[in-house]
């Protein structure tokens, strides 16, 4: 039963803004002047982003202590009304021993202008064992934003006194979860689903966006639109920076891999964890408020290498088996889809069927990135050839600075 053309609902209801409405802002800079400050780390700048823009959806700022435990043991959020949210990775804000006493003054429950701010512990250990699933050391987002970080969380609603803008030539791609609803809804949409990725777009992840392009016209949907949604914010040092990865994909929609008729390209703005089966559930919940209501998931979401073993560090199928579980996401279309490999005997990326194993390569990132670095191609059919191009280009900027 498809109950109307509308999108689906944000988490919560509707869509949390906090960007404080232009005649109010100069009032509220003035009031701001006044009050304590805390500098904030690019990261942070990031979940700002995320937050004003309604990506994490009913919350209204950084976690307060009960937002941040439920999200740690439940990987959801339980509302007034009784119902549940997804929200599987915590949104905190830190601070130092000074930072407490300059604003905690001796409560840890402060008011300032009517907003009530809460300051708690900030049990790194535990936040990292239960989002990560281990303390080894090398995690990503750990060493840039966890280790050193102050020992106290403060969390509250948040009054955003200006957009949050770049200036790298690409604020345009960072359309807000409202800007991209209004997109699908200019479009006609009656089904969205998004793709989400951090890496260049191969002819495997392709293969994943037509088929099921070809699914939802099966099912009966007029005019599905794909979301192409990289993340845009912190990645690790050898992924490929986000500006190399939006001409990748601009090059993917040129050489018609993906159609542009039917595809909206956007920039997703939070930073990533490579917290794996966690994350996901992270990556899911946000498309629901930007009006996706289907995802795509594959071979090991949000994964990445074992930081000290040699292996993934999360099991390549639990990401999607756990997406389709997820308190919270009910309402989200689950597409889970089998690894792509490169088939030899069709000369181009498929589904791998096990019980020819031998007829397929896996090109795992770190190849890739390999063969880009060496000038080298990979198998015919891998990759178009205008966004490998642009791959060898990066690899050349690198070794040329
Ligand atoms: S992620 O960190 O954003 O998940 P990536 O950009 O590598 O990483 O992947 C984007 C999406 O494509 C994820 O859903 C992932 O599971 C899927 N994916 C990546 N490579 C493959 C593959 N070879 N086969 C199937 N799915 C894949």
């Amino acid at each position: 039963l498809r109950v109307s053309a509308g999108l689906i609902e944000p988490d919560g209801g509707r869509l949390v803004e906090l960007l404080v409405a232009e005649p109010l802002r100069g009032g509220k800079r003035r009031e701001a002047v006044g009050l304590p400050r805390i500098k904030l780390s690019r990261i942070d700048l990031e979940w700002v982003h995320v937050l004003s823009e309604g990506w994490a959806s009913p919350i209204k700022g950084f976690m307060r202590e009960s937002e941040f435990l439920q999200t740690l043991h439940f990987s959801s959020l339980r509302l007034a009304d009784g119902s549940v949210v997804n929200m599987s990775v915590p949104i905190v804000l830190d601070i130092d021993d000074a930072q407490k006493r300059r604003i905690g003054r001796d409560s840890n429950s402060t008011s300032f202008d009517g907003i009530s701010i809460e300051i708690y512990k900030h049990p790194k250990e535990e936040r990292i064992a239960r989002t990560w699933g281990t303390t080894a050391p090398g995690l990503p987002y750990v060493d840039e934003a966890i280790t050193n970080a102050g020992d106290w969380l403060i969390g509250g609603d948040l009054e955003v006194l200006e957009p949050i803008k770049y200036h790298d030539g690409l604020d345009r791609f960072r359309l807000s979860p409202a800007e991209l609803r209004e997109e699908f809804t200019k479009r006609n949409a009656d089904a969205v689903f998004a793709f989400q990725l951090r890496n260049p777009v191969h002819n495997g992840h392709a293969l994943l966006m037509t088929d099921t392009r070809r699914r939802l016209l099966e099912m009966g949907y007029k005019n599905p639109i794909l979301l192409l949604h990289p993340l845009g914010g912190y990645t690790k040092a050898d992924d490929v920076p986000l500006s190399w990865r939006m001409k990748q994909h601009e090059k993917v929609l040129e050489d018609g891999v993906l159609d542009p008729e039917t595809t909206v390209v956007s920039i997703f703005p939070s930073p990533m964890h490579y917290a794996g089966p966690t994350e996901v559930q992270w990556h899911a919940k946000a498309r629901i408020n930007a009006g996706a209501n289907f995802y795509i998931v594959g071979r090991d979401p949000a994964g990445m290498g074992h930081p000290i073993e040699k292996r993934d560090l999360y099991d390549a199928d639990h990401g999607k088996k756990v997406l389709s579980m997820a308190p919270g996401l009910e309402r989200l279309n689950i597409l889970p889809f089998k690894v792509a490999a490169y088939d030899k005997t069709q000369g181009k990326m498929a589904f791998f069927d096990p019980s020819r194993a031998q007829d397929f390569i896996f090109i795992s990132g770190t190849k890739m990135r390999k063969l880009a670095r060496n000038k080298e191609n990979p198998p015919k059919g891998f990759m178009c050839p205008g966004g490998w191009k642009v791959l060898v280009d990066y690899y050349d900027s690198l070794a040329v600075a």
